[in-house]
């Protein structure tokens, strides 16, 4: 099944609530709430007090990306916020088996996430560990990005991975997602869908999630 996690990285904080639920309208089932710190990527947002709201405003899983150094650091304090999902970069983390067992300690589910210039291989040793890769398919700190194509032979490569090694994790893409580039995602694998501008920028977040969904759906029944 497709599902889709708006990014309310563009939606308009000051009616976030209400942005959100809109986007549950349109068939939306997990919010993606990107937290960024000024160190690992340039540029900053929100973090556990917008977090403690948002759990607030909607029933919906929140699926916490945490663009942060020491994620081990605030872990459990995103838990206790309100997160369902939390995924940490590949990138950042030392002792990334350590980081993720802690995550799953929190009873949330766990992610990790691969920027465009980090191979797949280099998760070989957590994917029994995670319940979602997260493919970033823009360099991360910025909403309204070009899609970069190179996440699509990524996507395809978890795929077949997961098959091969009988595990479950389920495989999520962020960046640039819309109505262009999502049946190309979905063909290649991807089954949750982050779109932050194609569902908060213009027009009505409900019928930009909704367009969304059915073009991802009608791309994989057309699969040949
Ligand atoms: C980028 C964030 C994304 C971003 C996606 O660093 O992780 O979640 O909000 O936004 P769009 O869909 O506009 O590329
Ligand atoms: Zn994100």
């Amino acid at each position: 099944m497709i599902e889709l996690a708006p990014s309310i990285l563009s939606a308009d904080f000051a009616r976030l609530g209400e942005q959100v639920q809109a986007a549950r309208e349109g068939g939306a089932s997990l919010i993606h709430f990107d937290v960024m710190d000024g160190h690992f990527v340039p540029n900053l947002t929100i973090g556990p007090p917008v977090l403690r709201s948002l759990r607030k405003a909607t029933d919906l899983p929140i699926d916490c990306h945490l663009m942060i150094e020491s994620p081990d650091q605030f872990i459990p304090e995103f838990a206790d916020a309100g997160a369902d999902w939390i995924s940490v970069h590949q990138e950042v983390c030392r002792h990334l088996n350590r980081t993720l067992h802690l995550i799953r300690s929190h009873d949330v589910l766990a992610g990790v996430v691969i920027n465009p210039a980090t191979p797949v291989e280099t998760l070989t040793e957590v994917l029994d560990l995670v319940d979602y890769v997260l493919v970033m398919s823009v360099n991360p700190g910025f909403g309204g990005q070009k899609f970069l194509t190179s996440a699509v032979h990524k996507i395809r490569r978890l795929h077949d991975m997961r098959a091969q090694r009988g595990l479950n994790y389920r495989i999520e893409v962020d960046g640039g997602i819309a109505l262009d580039t999502v049946a190309e995602v979905v063909r290649a694998g991807a089954e949750i869908l982050v779109a932050g501008n194609a569902v908060f920028g213009e027009g009505d977040p409900t019928t930009n999630a909704r367009r969304l969904l059915k073009t991802a759906t009608e791309a994989i029944l057309l699969k040949v």
